[in-house]
């Protein structure tokens, strides 16, 4: 029952806050610039929600509350939501369907790059939470699913790289997903050659 108000929370919370986001947007209080205000309001939400999925399970292994878990699929799907949401922001308002203008913003801004990589994976794994393709999958479907690692990094480094500049704030986010990377049971490396053989097995 505490977890089922626990997943109640996580849809309740995420949703209202998203809409929350839209009402600062478009009531101008998100600063002087409101697009540029919405596009990073929705990134660092993403961000969050990414770190929040990733923290569930050396939580509930510390609190040995296996049923914790059952809040991590949710949490990784509003965090796609959210990646959807800030980047039709910058496609919407910012570019404005400019569509020479996006391949141009593309080329000449690698970050954007690494930006969309991690909504592709973050993507991904929407689509194999499916309880069809967790199924199908199989065994494929943890090696699949280590890929939030990667997209956590991606997230990072694309922050890290939007800024002008020196600023404290991505370098705290980096060491936020180190600590995290850090919880991993299984060393990262071993995990990259299970990945590798899973997928080519
Ligand atoms: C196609 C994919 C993406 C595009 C086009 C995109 C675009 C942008 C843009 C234009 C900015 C603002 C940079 C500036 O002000 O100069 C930004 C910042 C940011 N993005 Fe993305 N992004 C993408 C994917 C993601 C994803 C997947 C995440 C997180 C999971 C993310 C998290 C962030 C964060 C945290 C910031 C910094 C916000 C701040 O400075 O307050 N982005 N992104």
């Amino acid at each position: 029952m505490r977890f089922k108000i626990l997943q109640l929370l996580v849809h309740g919370l995420s949703l209202t806050w998203l809409g929350w986001a839209y009402y600062l947007g478009f009531s101008d209080q998100l600063g002087g610039d409101p697009v540029e205000g919405i596009i990073h309001y929705t990134g660092k939400g993403a961000l969050h929600l990414l770190m929040l999925t990733l923290l569930v399970a050396p939580l509930s292994r510390w609190l040995k509350q296996p049923r914790l878990m059952r809040v991590r699929r949710p949490l990784g799907l509003y965090s796609a939501l959210w990646a959807v949401a800030h980047i039709s922001n910058y496609t919407i308002f910012d570019l404005q369907f400019d569509w020479p203008l996006i391949v141009s913003e593309l080329v000449q801004r690698p970050y954007i790059i690494v930006g969309l990589t991690a909504l592709l994976i973050l993507l991904v794994l929407a689509v194999t939470s499916l309880p069809q393709l967790v199924r199908k999958l199989g065994r494929r479907w943890r090696a699949v699913h280590s890929g939030i690692y990667l997209a956590l990094v991606l997230a990072c480094v694309h922050f890290w790289w939007s800024v002008k500049g020196f600023e404290l704030e991505p370098l705290i986010y980096g060491l936020a997903a180190v600590v995290l990377l850090s919880f991993k049971r299984r060393p990262l490396w071993r995990l990259a050659v299970r990945v590798h053989k899973t997928l080519t097995a």
